[in-house]
């Protein structure tokens, strides 16, 4: 009998000890959560939000925070579908991820409909108002801040007159439905209007439409405009191809869409952009609320100009503008 009793005691200092251990080795690692995990949501591939996605990973890890490391992160692409935006969203909301990062408007817009709770860092959305992202770019309140690349329509067709003095009407290529697109081509229509230039518009609802509308409205202007629409730069090769063609130069929003054929462009450094999302991020990371963080516009910009594409045009890009033009 004594010897079961002096067993069951062992026994039960072995247990409490156990329990002791496990309790606080599970609060110790609650407390540091050095795990974060991080949703990254991005509405197509097109080469400046890979652009922006490779920065500001690359930003993360040179702040100390590495995927696979102290850091998870689940990165999707919505092909370009807006009904798989929102199924991506509600899956990472589900999964209670300490912070999402939406690169692009839609995908913004996705996350933002799904929670008021997570900590959302959107990343290059031209009007983050105007798209319903946060109410106030300065303080942004809730669980959304983040980075806008804002362009100035004016900048762009200021030195579209000046390449291509002959325009007198500017064809603009868009997708209707990404209010990034809406509010560049509002302030068009105004420089336009201003400067007795005609506007012929043509939009898309998707990548497959692009060809089509770009071949029609080609044959109507004497320039193309296209602002930093996420459907149209998917297919930029198809429009710089048919543009060329028909000898009609495109003015675009952003520099990628330079590379991929477009004339020219007056845009930011997305390479800075997706670094400044990364700082947020961190911050949020670090116990700061995004709706303290103002949303941060990247404010320089630069010329970007196709050589190649100039000299299919018959374009002679003036030495002045060269000198200060980042030449692709
Ligand atoms: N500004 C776009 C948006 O608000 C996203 C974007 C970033 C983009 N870089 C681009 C679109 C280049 C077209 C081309 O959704």
């Amino acid at each position: 009998m004594r010897k079961t009793g002096k067993h069951f005691a062992l026994l039960c200092a072995l247990f409490l000890l156990t329990a002791v251990i496990t309790l606080t080795g599970c609060a110790g690692s609650a407390a540091k959560k050095d795990k974060a995990t991080i949703g990254i949501i991005q509405i197509v591939e097109h080469p400046s939000l890979n652009t922006i996605r490779e920065s500001l990973l690359a930003e993360l890890e040179a702040g100390g925070y590495k995927d696979g490391e102290n850091i998870t992160v689940d990165y999707q692409n919505a092909q370009g579908d807006p009904s798989n935006l929102k199924a991506i969203s509600q899956k990472f909301v589900a999964n209670k991820y300490d912070a999402i990062i939406a690169i692009a408007t839609p995908s913004a817009q996705a996350v933002v409909g799904e929670t008021k709770e997570i900590p959302v860092i959107f990343s290059a959305c031209t009007d983050p108002v105007g798209s319903g992202l946060v109410k106030s770019l300065e303080a942004p309140g809730g669980n959304v801040t983040g980075t806008s690349d804002a362009v100035s329509a004016e900048k762009i067709m200021s030195l579209a007159l000046q390449l291509t003095p002959e325009i007198k009407t500017v064809g603009a290529l868009y997708n209707a439905g990404e209010t990034n697109s809406v509010s560049v081509i509002n302030d068009l229509k105004g420089f336009a209007a201003a400067n007795g230039l005609a506007v012929v518009e043509a939009t898309v609802a998707n990548t497959s439409e692009v060809q089509q509308a770009v071949t029609s409205l080609a044959g109507k202007v004497d320039a193309i405009f296209i602002p930093i629409d996420n459907t149209v730069a998917s297919a930029m090769p198809v429009v710089a191809q048919a543009a060329i063609k028909a000898k009609v130069p495109v003015y675009v929003g952003a520099d990628s869409m330079v590379a991929d054929g477009g004339l020219a462009t007056y845009g930011i450094n997305y390479v800075s952009l997706g670094k400044e999302t990364a700082k947020m991020v961190i911050q949020v990371l670090e116990g700061k609320k995004p709706g303290d963080i103002p949303v941060l516009t990247i404010e320089d910009v630069e010329i970007y100009i196709n050589e190649k594409t100039a000299q299919e045009l018959g374009v002679e890009i003036p030495e002045e503008i060269k000198a200060q033009a980042k030449m692709l």
